[in-house]
């Protein structure tokens, strides 16, 4: 049962009970009209209190009905919403742990209610694309006033609950056992025979209501650039000051609106993606993983210093072991520089900032790691160095410590074959600069046991990263799949495109950076190292060598002041360089190209296509255990944007037809390797039945 009816003397108590969260799908919703009902018609109850069981209130409507885009079953929350609101005999809501979305909803449709300290609240709904759609637009800012509403509403911003103590939203905030507050607070009621409190009848006044929220449009307008969900939220709250009803009406219909849209779909497909994304299929969920007190990087360069900072920052210790002592306090010195940044900028206080630090060790010695939990080596990229590093590891860690390489391009299962204990190595994948971004590749080797998976995914959540699991292959799945959509961005150079014009196509579409000023960024070396590398264990792969021209006049990028832009010292902004215009168009003529003028659109599908074939063949091979586990990859790690869903869910909104066809057409008119436009066997397969990545 969804809905668990017990009576405390006059008092029926209506418990939501489906967890994880008390979300309120059909059977809840059908559970408190029933319960409601029930109530009204037993002469023995005055009161209803209702709650939610384990974990939360309720963290709002049950967002997997969205999915199928069919019209919610009956009865609707709004229709509950109004039973509620309608009863006869007071209802108090005793709210503890969370109350979300309709979960707050709901409460603000009962007469009365009873908070726990602590507990979040928010209506959230923008995040996932939509507005409040069962009267929070309507009834919040009855409950709290205009502006205030209008904020969280339109934000979707969690605040605790005691914030909004003083408020008409909470008629008691507790601390402790909020059931046993509202049983007392519903006796209170109907001893004193209270009037019913029915937020829909409060008339909402503000001193400069239009100024107000034209000044909030403004505001939302420049901040929410291809999200048309903010807007609407004001848009519904700006109903809040006329008839009740009449603002209803207009939240419902640009609810619908809202749920028809491609933005909405991505949001939502997020919100699974990432929670799905920490489940690996062969690894139970009640795995138990291994104690990590302590921690060890080796490597005090531009990763083991941000890794470094990843764990202070989420109150571990951590000690950073580097070969020489300048590297040693080079590392440790770029580290407090970065902690005084944010101290500067008001984002850290000196006590946080001296805590971190203070969690932050060096050594140049082994014996000083030996007992840590988890090492992780992020030192040169090169497989004899990490020989050294990892036969060393084996000799002296404690047994069960993890062993991790965070290497981006070398193979695990070798790694792990440098030690005796290969089922306690795994890749750890941070991306640059490692205090920052969200994205973990956890890579996991052929050996690498199950309790050390639990663990490291355990881990990740604790110090704030979003973790997907890929198998070994070369540049896992995130720079697997990048190397692909860079060879299309070199070709339409070579074709006709000039990089600042490429940057711009993908950038209007969404990307946060082009791909040349993202190499520009990371350093146009690494790539070339790269490529160097497959030129001879893979010659029959075919790429443009404008790139390698580019890196042979020493033009790597922003460190170096000239890459495929120019930049001024200390200054992050990409000038458009002349003179790499004109190598570009001399090198077309070089190897006896016309160069045509070439569309926007084809920048973008043939770089995205690119992507999103090589995705399909990462899931077929298993590398990524599903195709969500690679939008998470690109959403949070690549700046994919985040209202086209990440690539193989925007390939599904293109219809996966549509792509085979136009990869037909790039094969015959693109230059390089006809074979990269083969589509990969699932895509061709799922094409050709009609169906999608995602079902
Ligand atoms: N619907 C369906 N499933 C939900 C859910 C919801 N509203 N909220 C959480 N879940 C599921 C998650 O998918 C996850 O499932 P899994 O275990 O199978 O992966 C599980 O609950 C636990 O979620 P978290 O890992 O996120 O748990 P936390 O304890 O970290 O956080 C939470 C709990 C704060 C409630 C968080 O899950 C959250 O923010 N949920 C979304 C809240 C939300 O957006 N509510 C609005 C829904 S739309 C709505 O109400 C429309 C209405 O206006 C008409
Ligand atoms: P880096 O050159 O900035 O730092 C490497 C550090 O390792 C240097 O300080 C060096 O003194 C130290 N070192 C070398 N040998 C050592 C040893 N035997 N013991 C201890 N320390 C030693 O390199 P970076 O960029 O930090 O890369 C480190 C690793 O992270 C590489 O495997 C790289 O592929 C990977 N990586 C790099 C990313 C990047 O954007 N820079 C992104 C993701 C992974």
């Amino acid at each position: 049962m969804s809905i668990r009816y017990e009576t405390r003397g006059p008092v029926a108590v209506l418990t939501m009970d489906n967890p994880p969260v008390n979300g309120l799908g059909h059977a809840v919703r059908t559970g408190l009209s029933e319960g409601v009902e029930r109530a009204e018609l037993d002469p023995g109850i005055a009161a209803i209190v209702i709650t939610g069981a384990g974990k939360a209130f309720s963290g709002g409507a049950d967002i997997a009905e969205f999915k199928s885009g069919k019209q919610l079953l009956e009865p609707s929350l709004r229709v509950v919403i109004r039973a509620l609101e309608g009863s006869t005999k007071p209802i108090i809501a005793a709210i503890h742990s969370v109350a979300m979305g309709g979960g707050l909803e709901l409460a603000l449709g009962c007469h009365f209610r009873v908070v726990a300290k602590g507990t979040k609240i928010a209506l959230p709904e923008v995040k996932l694309g939509l507005l409040p759609g069962a009267g929070g637009t309507q009834r919040l800012p009855r409950a709290i006033g205009l502006e205030a509403a209008a904020n969280l509403i339109a934000s979707g911003e969690t605040v605790l609950a005691e914030t909004l103590g003083k408020t008409a939203l909470f008629d008691r905030v507790v601390d402790g056992d909020v059931l046993e507050a509202a049983l007392a607070f519903a006796e209170e009621v109907v001893r004193e025979k209270r009037p019913l409190k029915k937020l829909r009848d409060v008339k909402v006044e503000h001193p400069n209501e239009q100024g107000f929220l034209q000044f909030a449009r403004n505001t939302v307008t420049t901040m929410s650039k291809n999200f048309p969900a903010p807007l609407a939220c004001l848009e519904a709250v700006a109903a809040c000051t006329g008839p009740f009803d009449a603002g209803l009406r207009k939240e419902g219909e640009l609810f619908q609106k809202l749920m028809a849209t491609p933005e909405s779909r991505a949001l939502q497909h997020f919100f699974f993606a990432e929670r799905a994304a920490s489940k690996i299929a062969d690894v139970p969920s009640d795995t138990k993983p291994r104690a990590i007190q302590k921690v060890a990087i080796l490597g005090a360069g531009t990763m083991g210093g941000g890794i470094a900072m990843s764990f202070a920052n989420a109150g571990i210790p951590v000690t950073l072991l580097e070969v020489k002592p300048e590297a040693l306090d080079k590392g440790l010195g770029t580290i407090r520089k970065n902690y005084e940044s944010s101290l500067k900028k008001g984002k850290l206080t000196e006590e946080k900032m001296a805590q971190r630090l203070a969690l932050i060790q060096g050594t140049l010695s082994y014996d000083a790691i030996a007992q840590a939990d988890l090492v992780i080596e992020a030192v040169f990229e090169d497989l004899g160095v990490k020989e050294a590093v990892f036969t060393q590891l084996d000799q002296v860690m404690k047994p069960g410590a993890i062993l991790a390489s965070n290497t981006s391009t070398l193979d695990v299962n070798k790694i792990a074959g440098f030690t005796k204990r290969p089922g306690d190595v795994v890749g750890l994948h941070f991306f640059s600069p490692a205090n920052v971004m969200k994205l973990l590749e956890v890579v996991r080797g052929a050996k690498t046991s199950k309790d050390v998976l639990a663990t490291v995914m355990d881990l990740a959540k604790k110090i704030g990263k979003t973790a997907v699991v890929s198998g070994v292959c070369d540049g896992f799945i995130g720079n697997r799949m990048i190397e692909r959509y860079g060879i299309q961005a070199s070709f339409l150079l070579e074709e006709g495109a000039l990089p600042s014009q490429v940057d711009r196509a993908l950038e209007q579409w969404g990307m946060a950076m082009g791909p040349f000023r993202m190499n520009d960024l990371a350093g146009n070396d690494i790539g070339w190292a790269i490529r160097k590398r497959l030129y001879v264990e893979h010659p029959e792969l075919v790429y443009s060598k404008i790139g390698d021209k580019l890196c042979e006049q020493g033009c790597f990028g922003q460190k170096t002041g000239k890459g495929w832009y120019l930049y001024e010292p200390g200054r992050r902004d990409a000038i458009v360089d002349p003179s790499v215009d004109e190598m570009v168009v001399a090198y077309s003529k070089e190897l006896g190209i016309t160069r045509r003028a070439i569309s926007d659109e084809e920048i973008v599908e043939r770089c995205i296509f690119a992507l999103i074939n090589e995705g399909a063949k990462i899931v077929e091979e298993g590398i990524a255990q599903r195709a969500s586990d690679i939008d998470v990859v690109y959403l949070s790690g690549y700046g994919f944007p985040i209202h086209r869903g990440g690539p193989m869910l925007y390939a599904d909104e293109v219809g996966l037809v549509n792509i085979v066809a136009a990869m037909r057409r790039f094969a015959r008119i693109s230059r390089g390797d006809p074979k990269f436009w083969e589509p990969a066997p699932l895509l061709a397969k799922l094409a050709a039945e009609g169906r999608s990545f995602h079902g």
